[in-house]
């Protein structure tokens, strides 16, 4: 399913490819289908690249791609990324891979913004609640953070897997993952969350930085939500 979402999205953005000077490429399992795509038809030898973490910067570069991470680069034409959970008012929650915080920046800068994943990631409902939101917290303020986000719900510290100790970001900071009950304005939820101290940026991004999402069923069919829904 991935990889028909993938390749869907090669074909829903073709049409654009012509008339745009730059895109940025999102990061997990998912978009390397689609960057896999743009790659074999030789689209981004043409194009300014920015990435959103340092995966998809490795990714392309073994496969002789230049790209730029987030702060070199003022604005995108489009933005192309996965996600974890989509409601049905198009709010979304990010940041499994850690990649929230860049993430995020490339979603602001763009002209643009689509999502794509599977039918499991699409919770049909006006609100979220699937997927805890990660948080990326800056190491000094990491105990102000748990304490300060405990009134919103169960903040859990994410350890890393074959590394001892919390995981670090492509910035040097940690992630906590907020387990809370449903989260029916994801704008203000944001907004409470970036208000406590050393939270850099949050995994919640609501459907002003969401444009389109193009999701798989099980039946093969790709639905898309959002400008032509
Ligand atoms: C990384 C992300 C990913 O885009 C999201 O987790 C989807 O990943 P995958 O396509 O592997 O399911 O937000 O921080």
């Amino acid at each position: 399913m991935k990889k028909r979402v993938g390749f869907y999205t090669y074909n829903y953005v073709e049409p654009l490819l012509e008339s745009i000077e730059s895109i940025g490429l999102g990061t997990g399992s998912t978009i390397k289908f689609f960057i896999d795509k743009l790659i074999s038809d030789g689209v981004l030898a043409g194009l300014k690249v920015a990435v959103s973490s340092i995966d998809t910067l490795l990714y392309l570069s073994r496969r002789g791609v230049t790209a730029t991470p987030p702060g070199y680069i003022e604005h995108l034409d489009l933005y192309v990324d996965g996600f974890d959970e989509v409601s049905s008012r198009l709010d979304i929650v990010k940041g499994r891979g850690g990649a929230l915080h860049w993430e995020k920046q490339l979603a602001l800068i763009a002209d643009r913004r689509i999502y794509i994943g599977d039918y499991t990631k699409y919770n049909g409902k006006p609100y979220l609640y699937l997927k805890p939101i990660p948080i990326e917290v800056s190491p000094p303020s990491l105990s102000y953070v748990l304490k300060s986000l405990s009134a919103l719900g169960k903040p859990v510290l994410r350890m890393g897997r074959r590394k001892d100790g919390p995981i670090i970001t492509d910035t040097g900071n940690y992630i906590v993952d907020l387990y809370t009950s449903k989260v029916h304005d994801a704008e203000e939820m944001n907004r409470m969350i970036k208000e406590i101290n050393g939270v850099v940026e949050t995994g919640l991004f609501p459907r002003k930085l969401v444009d389109t999402v193009i999701i798989t069923t099980p039946h093969g069919v790709v639905r898309v939500y959002g400008e032509t829904s």
